[in-house]
């Protein structure tokens, strides 16, 4: 039998994913979890991922606080709470990535062989044990690795997918994690919900693409009413800094504050490269809309589910 899971201790978990690579998965993650915290909400965030970026985004890969996925490869496998790394910013656990995670769906494959909807609920079996500690739970999900994907599925409620404008991403990118999506729901997890799908690294003006955007989502989903109204600007020159420094957007934000001035420039008391963007405010504010717009819709889903 496959293990029983307290499907209201998860009740708010979101999986941020979507099968394609690099469409801003990481990004979104770490910042709505590090915004909800900064916003007063206990926080975890959990690094589904064999690369362990969730490290960057945040400042710690690499230094003492990473252990290389080895303490979330132990208790997904053998079932024992998550251990998270506490108060990664004030509010926010982090339960790190890494290349260890990289080797669970095989390692989970030998410990409970012919059994993959037991091997796809470890997850949630090691998540349950320390979700009432948190109001808000964001998982990281990797590009490309159907098991580890089917993992962070079993284990949420709700699915927001970060895609790009180019096509790739939102029919392939949309089409492969449904594919994951419907699996799931129908074996391991038939509490999982689409909560909606966000356009990532878009040229803020493009009112035109956006438009197109949706009418390819409907296409994919059959409605568009799943887009969220808040996208997240393109910006390569932030992304860039923001994980130079391993810092967040509204980190960075803060930072621009203080920028050194032109005359410290001039008079070479400082360097170029500490300016921080000023379009950072502007991403920063995106994400922080974006982040709204997630609990928001999670509030009034809740709701209806409760009148339902
Ligand atoms: N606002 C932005 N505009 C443009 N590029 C961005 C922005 N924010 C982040 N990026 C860059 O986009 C790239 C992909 O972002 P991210 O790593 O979040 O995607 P991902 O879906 O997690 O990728 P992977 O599938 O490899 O895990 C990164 O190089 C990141 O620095
Ligand atoms: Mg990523």
């Amino acid at each position: 039998m496959p293990p029983e899971i307290d499907r209201e201790a998860l009740d708010r978990v979101v999986v941020i994913g979507n099968g394609k690579g690099g469409v801003g998965k990481t990004t979104v993650a770490s910042n709505v979890a590090g915004l909800a915290a900064a916003d007063g909400i206990k926080t975890l965030l959990i690094d589904v991922n064999g690369q362990g970026h969730v490290g960057r985004e945040l400042g710690f890969r690499e230094g003492p606080l990473d252990d290389g996925g080895a303490a979330l490869h132990e208790s997904v496998l053998w079932g024992r709470p998550l251990v998270p790394v506490r108060n990664v910013r004030p509010n926010l656990d982090v339960v790190v990535g890494g290349k260890q995670v990289g080797d669970l769906p095989a390692d989970l494959a030998l410990r409970f062989p012919n059994k993959p909807i037991t091997q796809s609920l470890m997850l949630a079996v090691a998540l349950q044990a320390v979700a009432p500690d948190y109001e808000l739970i964001v998982i990281d999900s990797p590009p490309e690795n159907p098991p580890l994907l089917q993992l962070c599925l079993a284990a949420g409620r709700w699915l927001a997918v970060p895609v790009k404008s180019d096509s790739g991403s939102i029919t392939d990118g949309l089409g492969d994690i449904s594919k994951e999506f419907a699996l799931v729901k129908e074996f391991s997890n038939p509490d999982v919900e689409l909560l909606g799908v966000l356009l990532f690294a878009s040229g803020s003006n493009a009112t035109a693409i956006h438009r197109e955007v949706r009418t390819e989502v409907a296409d994919v989903l059959g409605s568009d009413q799943l887009m969220f109204e808040s996208m997240v600007r393109s910006s390569e020159a932030v992304a860039r800094q923001a994980r130079k420094r391993g810092v967040l957007l509204h980190e960075l934000e803060q930072a621009a504050k203080d920028n050194p001035k032109f005359w410290q420039l001039r008079a070479g008391t400082a360097r170029r490269d500490q300016v921080v963007s000023p379009t950072s405010a502007s991403v920063s504010e995106d994400m922080a809309a974006l982040t709204r717009e997630i609990l928001s819709r999670i509030a009034q889903r809740e709701q209806e589910s409760e009148m339902a």
